[in-house]
Formats: C-alpha cells, structure tokens, sequence
C-alpha cells in the first residue's frame, strides 16, 4: 500500500525546483548527474509551481514536469509530488479576490505572500481540485512518484464572511444551542450574552478578543478548518491514486526566543490522523551563541520525538538546511562535521529520511541566501556539497535502518488544547507560562541518560508506559481523568503538577482545589498557587537536600498522599512540594513547584532504578554523547552521537557491530568531536526487554 517502503532507500534530497530554471537548460540538464554524486535519491517537486503548471486560468504546462520526472526516473530516483496550493498565481486572487485572506481587524490582503488563501473559499477548493486532479491523472501511475505532499506548511486563519459563516456552523453543530454556548462560555459576564446567531462573530481586536473559551474554540475551528481544507485537497488523489502515501508538511517553532517546539497554533495531535506518514520541516539553531549543542539536540530530539510518537511510526523530514536559514538574525552555517551529525539524528530518532530546503539557491528573490545542497556559489566542490555527498554514502550502508520501529517505556503528554487555554487564561505569570518548555525540562533528564521516550496526547494508549510525564495538564476531561486513574490503577507511575486540572474542557473552572477523580487519583488537594518574579526562588528539601524552585508553587494540602519535600520559604514554607500516593497498583506523584534541573535529575533517578528504565547498553550515560536505537524483527540499530566539542569515550556494556564498516566496535568506544557511530546487534544477543 505504502508505495515509498518498496525502496529499501532512506530518502535524500529535497525540494527541486526545476520551475525556477526553465531558460536555464543547462542547469536542469546537469541536475541530475550532480545529485547522482551528491548521493540523492529523491525529489520534492511543485511545491510552488503553480503558475509555472498552469500560467493562465485553464491552460495547463505540464511538458517541463513530464521532462523532470523523465529524468528523475532515469536516474533511479523518487519524486514526491507537491499539489501547489501554498502559492496561487497571480491571475487566481487577480480574478477572484475572494481567495485571498482577511485578517482579524476585517482588512482583505491583496496578492504577495504565500500561504494566505481563505480555506474556506469555494473558488479556492475548486481551483486546487481541478489542479490536483491534473496532477494525480498526469503522474498517479508514474513509477517514480513515491509520495504525495499536500500544500506547504498549512498555517494561520481567516476571518472573511466565508470563515465566518463556517465558524458559526461549526457552533452550531458543537452546541446545539445559543444558551449552550452562553454556558459553556460564561457569558453573562460584561453582559455579553448571544440572543442571535448572527451576533456571533469570530475573536478579533476590533470585537471579542477577552473571551477565554471562545478563543479556545475559534482554535479548535481552525485546526478543523485547514484540515476540511486539506481533505478537500486530497479528495482527487485517494480516487486516483489510492495506493499513494499522503502527507503534508508540520513545522517546528520558537516561540519565545531560544525556543525550539513544535507549532502550537494547528493540533497537530487530531491532524496527525488524516495523514498517512507525519512529515516536518526542521530547522533547529545549530551552532548557536546561546546554548550549547548538546542541547540544541535535545530540543531537536524531543520535536523529533514528538512526531515519531504522533503516530508511532516512522516518519520523513521533508525540510532541513544543509547549511544556514535565511529568516534568523544571524544565520549561522553549520559547523563541519555537524550537518552529518544532525542529520543522523533525525534518522536515529525515527526519521526515514532526510530532505533538504533545497537543492540549488534561487537566483533571485527572498530566498537566495538559504542554505542549500548548491548553495549561492553552486559549486559542487562547496564543504556543503561534498558533506552532503559524504552524508548520502553514509546512508547507503545504513539503509536496513528505514522502517524500524522505536521503543519506549517512558511517555510525556502533550496536550494542544491545554496549552492554548494555558497561555490565554490571564493571572499568575504570563511570560512563564512555558508548557512544552517545561515538557522538555523533564525530557532533558531522560535524553542525557539514552533513554528513549515518546511525546505522546491525552489519546494515545497510556498502559504500554511505565512511567507517564503528565505536568501542566491545565485542561483537563472526565474522560481524560479515568484515563489516568485507570493507568495508575493497573500499575503504572504517573507525574502531575500544578497547573494540572484546573478547566474542563470549555475552559471553565473545577473548584474544590481539583477536580475529584485527580483529588483521589494524587490524594491532594490545591489551595492557592503562588507567582514568582523572574528572580525570584522558593527552595525545597527534597532527601536532606536543597533545590531551588521558580516561576510558580502551588500551595498544597495532602489528603492520603506521602510528602516527600516540603517549601523552605514564604507564608507556605514547611507545606508539601512533593507527594507520592500508591493508587491501585501504580504510584502518582504530584511537583507542586517548578523544579530545577538538578532536581528533576534526582527525583527521576529514583523513580529510573526502581522500573529499571536505564539504558542497558553502557555502564554509564555522558550527558553530551546521545544513544538512539531503533528495532527491526531481528535487529537493532544503535546510534552514538557526540553533541560536543570533545572527544568522548564511553564504556560499552557488550561489543557491537559496525554497520558502516567491517569491523566490531570495541567496548570502549571513542567518539571524536560531533561523530556519529551506528551499530547493530541481533535481537537475541540483548539479555533484557529489548
Ligand atoms: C519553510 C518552507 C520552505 C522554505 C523554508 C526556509 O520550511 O516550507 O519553502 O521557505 O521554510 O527555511
Ligand atoms: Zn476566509
């Protein structure tokens, strides 16, 4: 079914866009010959090339792209085949200015950027459906498409009468009723009760924009606008090329500065389902002046975690640079030796491929400067070249890896709609809000022990964990609630904190100090929750030793739970900071402060011995060399990265084999600086679970 898999390749190359060269004959004849020795193996065509396909209403070109994927075919390679709705032609908003956006404060855009059509305008579904249908008769039976990548990065909302009049049904359909809506709402409040549907307008500065549950709905209408969108896109393909993987490209985002996260504003989480392999573009700050890369990997690690848990199976990275970005203040190639290494990475952490933005620079235009395979010298003896070269030589020894599973025992929960209602819901302290941040917190302890974990939502299945990370659940559902106790119950460990369950599922509050179930399932009770500065500290004792706390503490009182640390300062110095409580057959704890790292490190490395979550593999972790493996039936692969400048030298438990060369790897294994080593073992030769 999944026609990709029948190529025992990883995937390498990237976006082409042969659409910018047609004067240039030359160029697009030697493309091919120089991905040839640049070791590339496929193709991202069309993801801009509307105007280039069909320059005037209902006239098509498609001679250039049967010539390109001639070629492509020719030389053994892969396309995957963009439908072109994140660019429009001119002449589309020209003729029809309704496919253009509106924004909140009611203006119209005229033409100019990418990725700014209405979702919601018929003309703009029907224009993508004949253009898509084209495309899926022309190539659906082309040997060499592989892969269908629907739009580009979709993204951002709409506010004309279209997306109005949707927004209103969608209301409709969820409530029922005016007085539901009033209610769920809260809307007596400032006296701004609906008695008309059409008084019901979307969140805009110029009108409602203070209501906390609208904007978490307007949210969720967003999410299910660009994916009725994307269905609608994908309508021609499933009819005539049903046996074509789909995907659509997800991003990553920083948020605050320094930051490395997924996209909050689309749930990726329910979107994740209407595709058939998650794809995402990923553009981490390597080589940075603010952090060490060690970290910079780990954030990597955790976005790239995120996608693989989405939907537990491999997926592609369709975008990277070989290089540098172009829309960072500085811009920063990468050092050598860290393109090779932050590519395995992707493949290590469940990745089947590695894709670039982009093949050649564009001569002219926004993007010229971008990093590329053929970056703006477009010499082919460039470092970046013959990196990439090296990278895809790599890749063809290490090809078993493509396909194989990943294991974990430990979850952490993501949640999109928790996050929107914890970042709009006012009080305590605004800038410090830092859900994922404070997700990837938890994971950095487990990264730099090698311990695998997934990202996953309040719906993935919670009992093949044994540990779930679940802090800063703002919102949370009764359905969600028996969730959890029912995890715990069955012997699971669970770890909460504050913030967690506050708001029910229209952003309303529980009162009573949480809602019942969570009181029971962590046998506390929440009083008041403290706001700290920026500079200022809590400290708690935690086994006779001090750590200090920020941002917030929640006052708590234990109801049965056990108090394993208690405040040191403030008017709740002595109260607990930390409890356990045995449920079931399982354990909950409860971090009632945020915690330094250093506590976090400790707390987990009780909680590692005690499930014998630690990575087998060697005697002992070293924070900046990460070990990433993944499982065929019969094999596993192990990956070695050094995220460091030094070399670094850890002691095996047991001797591997090099799958890059003929050779064991010795168990006392040296990695210089940013190496990268993979290894394979049979299954059988491992003693414990996996
Ligand atoms: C995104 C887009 C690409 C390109 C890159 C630049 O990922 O999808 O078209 O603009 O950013 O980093
Ligand atoms: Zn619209």
């Amino acid at each position: 079914m999944v026609r990709y898999d029948l190529d025992k390749r990883i995937l390498h190359g990237g976006d082409y866009n042969p659409d910018q060269w047609l004067d240039y004959p030359e160029i697009i004849k030697n493309d091919m010959e120089l991905m040839r020795s640049a070791h590339i193996n496929t193709v991202t065509l069309g993801v801009f090339a509307w105007s280039a396909l069909e320059p005037e209403e209902g006239k098509f070109c498609f001679g250039w792209m049967d010539d390109i994927f001639e070629r492509v075919h020719q030389f053994g390679g892969n396309v995957i085949l963009a439908t072109p709705s994140g660019g429009r032609p001119k002449w589309l908003s020209q003729k029809y200015p309704e496919v253009n956006r509106t924004d909140s404060l009611g203006r119209k855009h005229t033409h100019g950027s990418r990725h700014d059509h209405c979702y919601s305008s018929p003309v703009y579904r029907e224009k993508v459906r004949i253009i898509n249908r084209k495309l899926a008769e022309r190539y659906g039976q082309h040997p060499a498409l592989s892969m269908w990548h629907v739009s580009n990065e979709y993204s951002g909302e709409c506010f004309c009468e279209y997306c109005q009049e949707n927004w209103r049904q969608w209301l409709k359909s969820k409530y029922g009723s005016l007085d539901n809506i009033n209610k769920a709402w809260w809307m007596s409040f400032w006296s701004s009760t609906y008695s008309d549907w059409k008084q019901i307008l979307p969140p805009s500065p110029l009108g409602e924009n203070k209501v906390h549950g609208m904007d978490l709905d307007w949210k969720r209408f967003v999410t299910d606008q660009t994916i009725d969108f994307y269905q609608a896109e994908i309508a021609p393909l499933r009819e005539i090329t049903p046996q074509i993987p789909v995907t659509t490209n997800f991003m990553a985002e920083g948020q605050n500065n320094h930051d490395f996260i997924p996209l909050e504003g689309i749930d990726y989480g329910k979107f994740s389902k209407y595709v058939d392999v998650v794809s995402w573009d990923s553009y981490p700050d390597w080589n940075n002046n603010y952090e060490s890369i060690a970290k910079t990997a780990m954030k990597s690690a955790y976005v790239h975690d995120q996608y693989w848990s989405l939907k537990q199976q491999p997926f592609i990275v369709m975008e990277s640079t070989p290089s540098g970005v172009n829309w960072h203040q500085f811009n920063k190639n990468k050092r050598p030796g860290v393109h090779i290494l932050s590519s395995m990475q992707q493949i290590a952490h469940g990745s089947d491929s590695t894709l670039y933005f982009q093949w050649r620079s564009a001569r002219g235009n926004s993007e010229k400067f971008h990093g590329a395979v053929l970056g703006y010298n477009h010499s082919d003896s460039d470092r970046v070249f013959r990196e990439v070269s090296e990278y895809g030589k790599r890749l063809e020894k290490i090809a078993a890896v493509k396909g194989a599973d990943k294991k974990s025992r430990v979850a952490i929960i993501f949640d999109w709609e928790s996050n929107w209602a914890l970042k709009r819901g006012g009080g305590f302290g605004r800038p410090t809000r830092l859900y994922p941040q404070t997700l990837q917190d938890h994971y950095s302890v487990f990264w730099e022990k090698d311990i695998a974990v997934d990202i996953i939502t309040v719906e993935h299945d919670f009992g093949k964990y044994d540990l779930l990370i679940a802090p800063l659940l703002y919102l949370v559902t009764e359905k969600t609630i028996s969730k959890l106790q029912e995890y715990v119950r069955q012997g699971g460990t669970l770890v909460s904190s504050y913030f967690t369950g506050m708001v029910n599922e229209t952003d309303l509050l529980y009162f009573g100090g949480l809602p019942d179930g969570l009181k029971k399932l962590l046998g506390i009770k929440v009083l008041e929750l403290d706001t700290l500065y920026e500079n200022e500290h809590n400290v708690i004792s935690f086994k006779n030793t001090e750590y200090q706390t920020k941002d917030y503490s929640a006052i708590i009182e234990t109801i049965d739970a056990d108090v394993l640390a208690v405040y040191q300062t403030e008017f709740y110095a002595k109260t607990p900071a930390v409890t356990k409580k045995c449920f079931g057959k399982g354990t909950s704890y409860f971090l009632a402060a945020r915690n330094s790292t250093d506590f976090l490190q400790d707390f987990y490395a009780k909680i590692i011995q005690d499930l014998h979550l630690g990575n087998s593999l060697v005697q002992y972790s070293l924070p900046e060399v990460s070990i990433q493996t993944r499982y065929n039936n019969s094999e596993k692969y192990h990956f070695f990265m050094n995220f460091s400048t030094k070399e670094k030298t850890m002691e095996l438990t047991r001797e591997l084999t090099d799958m890059e060369h003929p050779a064991k790897i010795s168990r006392h294994l040296t990695l210089k600086p940013y190496e990268v080593k993979v290894a394979k073992e049979k299954m059988a030769d491992e003693p414990n679970k996996w």
